[in-house]
């Protein structure tokens, strides 16, 4: 395939956007509120439905479309425990766009395309993004170490993962990892991503549902704060807590090589919830990327997406960007 085939117009049309702007499916960091605002602005706005009980994410779903009747997607990992009664919900409902993660897209893809969705798969290699594209997914995202939530043992940092995933599969790549502003947006497409999934700075909004003092602890973050931690179960990138919180802990434990059995005890239960909706820094999870060393506001999602796409307006008036654009799907209709 030529590269004309996965412009940013081509990824638009298949998601059915203005932007190729994607908020992140974020467990415990996603609500109807934000998704509608980022659908309003002309992005893509997904539902985590990783933490939501089946009857949650009906209702989650019903609200979007109470406000909204353009696109939107649900992001399902595919390791969560319901998975099954999550997939008949999002085959019942018709959902425009399905994000998996975390597991094969075998078992699914056919059936949710059947039923009407787009389907992308999230992938951390381009060994994973030829299997996801064999089993005919219609995009992937390449998501990069930097990444906050759950990431891949390959360590692989989005400036490598992108051209190697864009150079082996032949359907449009989303780059995901690190990307906040125009100027990721503008590396991201100049690697050959067709555009681009934020989480990290997703979870800096105001529609965001996550705990007011989780937000503060990320403005706050610096260089560094993040790590790459619990590899021995599921990786994941957490943020520092203050001294002797859930962070410090599985440091030490993961000095001391403890066993996965210490670890998953260590974990216990419902930490995530703990730490990113209810706030609490000491004894909860917080999943967060690299890019938290430079989120320092919150703003409205609408607003959000919208400063990026002007931003990179003036990339290209001012010769910077590349010359393919969007700007033409603009008007398109919903
Ligand atoms: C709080 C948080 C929760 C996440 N939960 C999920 C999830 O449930 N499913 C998933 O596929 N990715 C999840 N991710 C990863 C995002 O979907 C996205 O790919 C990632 O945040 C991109 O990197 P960035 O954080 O640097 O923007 C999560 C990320 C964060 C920050």
């Amino acid at each position: 395939m030529n590269c004309s085939a996965r412009t940013p117009q081509v990824l638009c049309e298949l998601l059915r956007t203005q932007h190729p702007i994607i908020q992140a499916g974020m467990v415990w960091c996603t609500g109807s509120d934000l998704v509608v605002a980022v659908g309003k602005a002309g992005g893509l706005g997904t539902l985590g439905a990783g933490s939501m009980y089946p009857d949650e994410l009906r209702d989650e779903i019903a609200q979007v479309r109470a406000q909204w009747g353009g696109p939107f997607a649900v992001n399902v990992p595919l390791l969560y425990p319901a998975v099954e009664e999550h997939m008949e919900t999002l085959m019942k409902e018709r959902v425009p766009v399905v994000f998996t993660s975390a597991g094969s897209p075998r078992k699914w893809t056919e059936q949710l395309k059947s039923a009407g969705s787009t389907v992308v798969h999230v992938v951390s290699s381009a060994a994973f993004a030829l299997k996801a594209e064999a089993a005919g997914v219609d995009a992937v995202v390449a998501e990069g170490f930097e990444a906050g939530g759950h990431n891949g043992r390959e360590e692989t940092t989005t400036l490598c993962l992108l051209p190697e995933v864009v150079d082996a599969v032949n359907i449009p790549v989303i780059a995901a990892g690190g990307i906040h502003d125009a100027r990721s947006l503008l590396a991201a497409l100049a690697l050959g991503a067709s555009g681009v999934q934020m989480g990290s700075r997703f979870v800096m909004t105001q529609e965001n549902p996550a705990h007011t003092r989780f937000k503060q602890r990320i403005a706050e973050a610096g260089a560094g704060e993040t790590r790459l931690m619990l590899k021995q179960l599921t990786p994941v990138r957490l943020l520092r807590g203050p001294e002797g919180s859930f962070f410090d802990q599985v440091a030490e434990a993961e000095a001391a090589r403890s066993d996965s059995d210490v670890m998953r005890s260590l974990l216990g239960r419902g930490r995530a919830k703990r730490g990113m909706r209810e706030g609490d820094l000491m004894e909860g999870e917080l999943e967060i990327g690299q890019v938290s060393a430079l989120l320092n506001d919150l703003p409205g999602a609408g607003d959000l997406v919208q400063g990026i796409v002007d931003r990179y307006r003036s990339f290209r008036t001012e010769g910077m960007a590349p010359g393919f654009h969007w700007d033409a799907l603009s008007q398109n209709p919903r």
